[in-house]
């Protein structure tokens, strides 16, 4: 049991959980942690050194050599890995599919689940994932599983990229997406799945705004009653 009060956000790609979950951490000065960010930065690694993520026995026979560190600067999370800030690379789409594949690795997800066990021991802490509720922080103060339709989240993906003049397919993202939660939900080890004590939220008819005050309503309502 952590001390400190520990807040999980899981769902699929796109519904929204890392910006609730910043703005939830900055309203109640805790860290975030966003865990995806750590599988992607391992995903990065094996690429980057000819690997193919999706052969897991390769990838487990390589799992500790990825030395995957969070800083914080000003606030906002930083990934480094070997010691380089890997933070912008590893939002490259190619690191999406590799995260994807090394995250359905046994031995990469007990190397990382430990690490960010740690991190919640040491301060008050709200993370994102798909596996927090269950496996993470099992006795977390407020447990969410954050999600929306899929063509709502493509639709989101959609206008973020096209807003930074990108040209994308909504079909194509539509697929992608529908892809990855089939993947993420159906991997052997620790699958995308609602923790039976977590709060459904589904954002598809709901602003940020929105979601962040319900999950902050909730979260100052059990530390009250902690
Ligand atoms: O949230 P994201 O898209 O950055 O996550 C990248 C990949 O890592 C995604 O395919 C799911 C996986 N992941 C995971 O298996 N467990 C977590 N706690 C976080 C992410």
């Amino acid at each position: 049991m952590n001390k400190h009060f520990t807040i999980a956000i899981d769902g699929p790609a796109g519904a929204g959980k890392s910006t609730v979950a910043k703005a939830v951490a900055k309203t109640l000065g805790a860290i975030y942690l966003d865990t995806g960010a750590m599988y992607r930065a391992v995903g990065l690694y094996m690429v980057r050194n000819g690997v193919d993520p999706k052969d897991s026995e390769t990838v487990a026979a390589r799992a500790h050599e990825p030395k995957v560190d969070i800083r914080y600067v000003d606030g906002t999370q930083h990934v480094y890995l070997c010691g380089e800030d890997v933070s912008q690379a590893i939002r490259e789409n190619e690191v999406s599919a590799a995260a994807s594949g090394v995250s359905a690795v046994p031995l990469v997800r007990e190397i990382l689940v430990a690490r960010q066990q740690e991190i919640a021991r040491e301060q008050p802490v709200v993370m994102d994932g798909r596996d927090i509720g269950t496996k993470v922080l099992p006795d977390a103060t407020l447990k969410i599983f954050l999600t929306a339709a899929a063509e709502e989240r493509a639709r989101r993906r959609y206008d973020e990229l096209t807003a930074k003049g990108q040209t994308v397919s909504f079909d194509q993202l539509l697929k992608e997406i529908n892809q990855r939660d089939w993947d993420d939900s159906h991997r052997a080890a620790s699958p995308l799945t609602q923790a039976e004590d977590a709060v459904l939220v589904d954002s598809s008819h709901m602003t940020i705004e929105e979601v962040t005050e319900y999950i902050l309503s909730l979260a100052r309502e059990r530390m009250d009653n902690a």
